[in-house]
C-alpha cells in the first residue's frame, strides 16, 4: 500500500486517488436493519464534506457555485458533487443519519456540541489526500485503536475521467492509469487479506469502483447515463480543464451525468456506486462481503 500510494503520488494523476470509509463496531447493536452508532471516513474529495473549506490557502475546494446545486437550499458545501457524495448516501442507509459525520474541522468549532457530535462519527476526509509513505502504514492507522470494520474503495478507471481525457490526445483515455488502479485493487485485496486472516476480529469489505465504472462507461444506457465521457460543469474539452465555477458551462441535466466536474461522479453517480456497496449480491462489485453484511456483523 505505501509503495502504491507512492505511484499514485508520483504521477499525481489527480489529487483524488484512494477513497476509505471506516467504521467502528463499538457498542453496536443489532436491529432490523444495519444500525452502525458511528461512522468514521477517511480519504480524499470524493468523500470530503467540508474539511478543505477550513484548510487556509487551499486551492482544492469545492464551496462554490455550482458545487452543491442539488443540494438542500443549493447551497456549496465543499463536497466535489452537485449534490450528497457517497460518504452521505452509505451513512444515510446504515443508520441514524440524515447525510455524513460533519469534518472533524467543522466539529471543532462549536466546543458544545464536539463531544456528542463525534459520538455519532467523524468524516475526516480531505481533497488531495493521499497515501504518503509516512501516513501509509497507519492503516492499520486504525485496528490498534479499536476499529475492527473496514469498507474500503478502490479507484475508478481514473485513465478515462474528464480532467485526463482532455490532457489527452484525442481525448482518449489513459490506458497506463487504468492499469495502475486494477494493480491497486489486486494488491489492496490481497493486503486486506493477509491483515485480516493475521488479526482475528477484523472485517472488511472492498468496493470495486473500477468495475462499476468501466460498466458504466462501455453501456451507459443500462444504467440510464446519457455522457460518460464530458463532465456537466467545467471548462474545455470534456469540460476537463478546470473545476467547476459559476462561469463554467453547466449541463442541465445532471442525472444524465457520470461525471459531475473534471475529477468527481454527479450525485446520481455517487447514489449508484454507493448503494453497490452496500446492497450487491455476488462478488463483482464488492468482496468478500457487501457493506451492509460488514455492518450487521457482530463482534
Ligand atoms: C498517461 O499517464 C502517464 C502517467 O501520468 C503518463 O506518463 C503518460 O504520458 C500518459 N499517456 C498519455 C497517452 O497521455
Ligand atoms: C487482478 O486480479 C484479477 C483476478 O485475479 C486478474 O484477472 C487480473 O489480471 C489482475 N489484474 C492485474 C492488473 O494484476
Ligand atoms: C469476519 O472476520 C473473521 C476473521 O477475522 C472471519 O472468520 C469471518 O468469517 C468474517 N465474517 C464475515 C461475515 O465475513
Ligand atoms: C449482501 O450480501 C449478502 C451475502 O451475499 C446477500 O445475501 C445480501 O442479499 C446482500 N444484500 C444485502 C442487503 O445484504
Amino acid at each position: 500500500m505505501v509503495k502504491l500510494g507512492n505511484i499514485f503520488l508520483r504521477y499525481s494523476v489527480a489529487i483524488f486517488l484512494f477513497r476509505v470509509i471506516i467504521w467502528s463496531s463499538n457498542n453496536y447493536k443489532l436491529m432490523v436493519m444495519a444500525d452502525v452508532p458511528a461512522i468514521f471516513v477517511f480519504g480524499d474529495s470524493t468523500v470530503d464534506v467540508g474539511t478543505n473549506n477550513h484548510l487556509a490557502g487551499s486551492l482544492a475546494t469545492a464551496n462554490n457555485p455550482y458545487y452543491g446545486i442539488d443540494y438542500p437550499h443549493h447551497v456549496a458545501t465543499g463536497r466535489f458533487s452537485n449534490g450528497y457524495n457517497p460518504a452521505d448516501f452509505i451513512a444515510r442507509h446504515l443508520g441514524d443519519y440524515t447525510e455524513s459525520p460533519p469534518a472533524f474541522l467543522a466539529l471543532v468549532q462549536k466546543q458544545s456540541t464536539f463531544k456528542s457530535g463525534i459520538l455519532r462519527g467523524v468524516n475526516f476526509a480531505s481533497a488531495g489526500s493521499g497515501i504518503l509513505d509516512d501516513t501509509g502504514n497507519k492503516g492499520f492507522n486504525l485496528y490498534n485503536l479499536g476499529a475492527r470494520k473496514f469498507g474500503i474503495c478502490g479507484i475508478p478507471r481514473i485513465g478515462c475521467l474528464p480532467g485526463i481525457r482532455a490532457a489527452t490526445p484525442g481525448g482518449a483515455c489513459n490506458e497506463t492509469l487504468n492499469g495502475y488502479a486494477q494493480i491497486f485493487f489486486n494488491t489492496t485485496l490481497s493486503l486486506l487479506q493477509d491483515f485480516s486472516s493475521a488479526n482475528p476480529g477484523m472485517n472488511f469489505s472492498l468496493g470495486n469502483y473500477f468495475l462499476m465504472t468501466t460498466g458504466v462507461i462501455d453501456n451507459p444506457a443500462a444504467s440510464g447515463f446519457v455522457e460518460v465521457e464530458a463532465a456537466c460543469c467545467g471548462t474545455g474539452p470534456y469540460k476537463g480543464w478546470f473545476k467547476c465555477t459559476e462561469n463554467s458551462d453547466l449541463c442541465k441535466k445532471r442525472d444524465e451525468y457520470l461525471f459531475w466536474d473534471w475529477f468527481h461522479p454527479t450525485q446520481r453517480a455517487s447514489e449508484m456506486a454507493a448503494l453497490s456497496l452496500l446492497y450487491a449480491t455476488g462478488q463483482e462489485f464488492v468482496t468478500p462481503i457487501n457493506f451492509t453484511t460488514l455492518a450487521n456483523i457482530q463482534h
